[in-house]
């Protein structure tokens, strides 16, 4: 499928699941503007990539860094129509509540659930100006409330919790303007977070993201979280 002049942002998108996001992206047809917070990175990621990508300096856990990166996103393409919350960091190791560690839980909220909510706030008012948009954050299974039953990786896990809540709130307030917003589980991947051991290729866990990030016009799918293209329960 062609994508013509739409242009995608991913944050995270130098290395694992967010490169993968990227190349999928851009082979699609849409130029992919590459998030990181290293621009040699980026820079690095564009170069395997191809001529459809382009590097963007990006900390999505700092206001400034996100204000300069969308404005320099619009000085380069015009404007964002897909917007992947890809950038996520697992910081618990084996903590377990009721054991505490708040800068571990600070720090996971900066990223997970704010660092998105930031994006979304630079973002979205743009996308419902031209009556398009694709949001997608890329949350995970360990979010789910309905599969919550142990108390392995806690501050990642609520983060995402939080992440999905976030993307319901969104889609119900962007409902009929043209702006689609949905969460979707990768699955456990190889890469620097999921380690060798993980079932699943970069390639499977990109999919679901590029799926939604690739809603074509007339498709409702808005407000959802789902794996491999199916629902999964909240
Ligand atoms: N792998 C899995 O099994 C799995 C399963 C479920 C969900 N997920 C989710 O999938 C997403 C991608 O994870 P991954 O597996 O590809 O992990 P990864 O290999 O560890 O990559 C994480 C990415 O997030 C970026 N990042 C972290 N903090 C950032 C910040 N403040 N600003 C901008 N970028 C930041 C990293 O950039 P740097 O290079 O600058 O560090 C990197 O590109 C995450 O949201 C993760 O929670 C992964």
């Amino acid at each position: 499928m062609w994508h013509g002049d739409r242009t995608a942002l991913v944050t995270g998108g130098a290395r694992g699941i967010g490169l993968e996001i990227c190349r999928q992206l851009a082979n699609g047809g849409l130029r992919v503007l590459v998030g990181a917070r290293s621009w040699e990175a980026a820079e690095e990621a564009c170069r395997a990539i191809g001529s459809a990508a382009l590097p963007l300096a990006l900390d999505v856990a700092s206001a400034k860094s996100v204000a300069e990166a969308v404005r320099e996103a619009g000085e380069l393409t015009g404007g964002i129509d897909v917007l992947v919350n890809n950038a996520g960091v697992s910081l618990d190791g084996d903590l377990r509540p009721p054991y505490l560690d708040e800068e571990i839980l600070r720090t996971t909220l900066d990223t997970n659930l704010t660092g998105a909510w930031r994006m979304a706030e630079a973002v979205v008012p743009g996308m419902v100006e031209v009556g398009y948009g694709r949001v997608v954050n890329v949350t995970s299974s360990y979010g789910s409330l309905a599969l919550m039953d142990s108390g392995r990786h806690p501050a990642y896990r609520i983060s995402k919790t939080a992440l999905n809540a976030l993307t319901r709130m969104l889609a119900a307030e962007l409902a009929g303007t043209g702006v689609l917003v949905n969460a979707a589980d990768p699955g456990w991947t190889r890469s620097g977070m999921g380690g060798p051991a993980a079932p699943r290729g970069p390639e499977e866990g990109a999919d679901t993201p590029v799926w939604l990030a690739t809603l074509p016009d007339g498709d409702g799918t808005t407000g959802g979280l789902f794996a491999e293209r199916k629902p999964l329960p909240w």
